[in-house]
């Protein structure tokens, strides 16, 4: 129904009252930034599709973790890029591995004041770069894999980190990474579950960034179907059930549907993953001159938002942080 008297448009008129009537708002602490850390490198290696974003060393991330600090980032998220590959993908869970040396001397660095997560998965780890263990018929096989993403879980916290994020969606993966946490006293460490993951085309960038592109066959016998959202409810709901902290929903913008059934059906907090095709497409199409990259920036993360995300995880969370502090209204 509609008045002659409504003028919605009075709210509209002045930055100011924009402002005030906003629904939706970016702020720096619901932002993550995903930071890539390789073993064996003297200089950061750019990552040719990702402009701005780099496989960092030790120090150039010790660097970046002290500006999220500054700017009071919610957090950062680790990937490892190792320098030794092999079938099992055991410098995962080695106390000396790349994540865990760089989760020792962030936390030493940064104290409380940046949230530490840690990716549990093993493809940045293997040398056919699948998420799990294989079968003798070159097949994941799923309850040896979650036993090991158990023992990751384990090494990352011991060696500092805040929250286990399991990215490898096999089943079970988030009970079984609880009952290793807690047997090993680390019941205080949280887990946010990549829950409903689907198999995307735009994570090729991410291949690249973490050298993990599978060498045969693809992961859409464990990650989901794009088409399916009853499915993402199911694989929601098994995740809390089994105990995770905070869910996810990856990708971030093809997906927001799925974002705001989780959002209206689940009282847990609900992350959602911009990943690096994201970054990518925005990157590129601002370089062609098809629009301004902050402006693009802002209206695709606040839609995030708006979807009901309660953080975010985003190659872009230092440039948010930037303009949010610039901004008048
Ligand atoms: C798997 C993992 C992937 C991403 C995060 N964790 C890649 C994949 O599943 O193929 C993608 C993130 C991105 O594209 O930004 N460990």
């Amino acid at each position: 129904m509609s008045f002659p008297e409504d003028r919605p448009r009075r709210l509209r008129r002045t930055p100011q009252l924009r402002r005030l009537v906003r629904e939706s708002r970016l702020c720096p602490e619901d932002l993550i930034l995903p930071c890539f850390v390789a073993e064996g490198l003297s200089e950061p290696a750019p990552i040719s599709t990702m402009p701005g974003v780099a496989q960092e060393t030790l120090d150039t991330l010790a660097a970046r973790a002290e500006q999220a600090a500054e700017q009071g980032l919610g957090g950062l998220i680790l990937f490892g890029v190792p320098a030794h590959k092999d079938a099992r993908g055991s410098s995962a869970w080695d106390e000396h591995g790349i994540v865990q040396q760089a989760l020792r001397r962030l936390r030493s660095q940064v104290g409380d004041r940046l949230l530490l997560l840690a990716d549990d998965c093993l493809d940045e780890y293997t040398d056919h770069g699948h998420c799990g263990l294989l079968n003798e018929r070159g097949e994941v096989d799923n309850d040896a894999t979650i036993e090991l993403y158990g023992r990751i879980a384990v090494s990352q916290a011991e060696a500092g980190a805040d929250v286990i994020a399991p990215s490898g969606m096999m089943d079970g993966q988030v009970a079984a990474i609880r009952a290793a946490l807690d047997e090993a006293g680390k019941t205080d460490a949280a887990i946010l579950a990549y829950s409903a993951k689907f198999a995307s085309c735009f994570y090729g960038p991410f291949r690249e960034a973490a050298d993990c592109a599978p060498q045969f066959g693809d992961r859409r016998g464990y990650q989901m179907d794009p088409p399916n959202r009853r499915e993402a409810m199911r694989e929601l709901e098994l995740d809390l059930l089994e105990g995770a902290d905070m869910l996810m929903v990856k990708p971030a913008l093809s997906y927001l549907d799925i974002v705001r059934e989780a959002r209206d059906r689940f009282e847990l907090p609900i992350g959602c993953y911009s990943v690096s095709g994201e970054y990518a497409m925005m990157m590129a199409a601002a370089r062609a001159q098809a629009f301004d990259l902050r402006s693009a920036v802002m209206e695709s993360h606040l839609s995030m938002r708006r979807a009901g995300a309660d953080f975010i995880l985003t190659y872009f969370a230092l440039d948010i942080c930037r303009w949010l502090g610039e901004e008048i209204g």
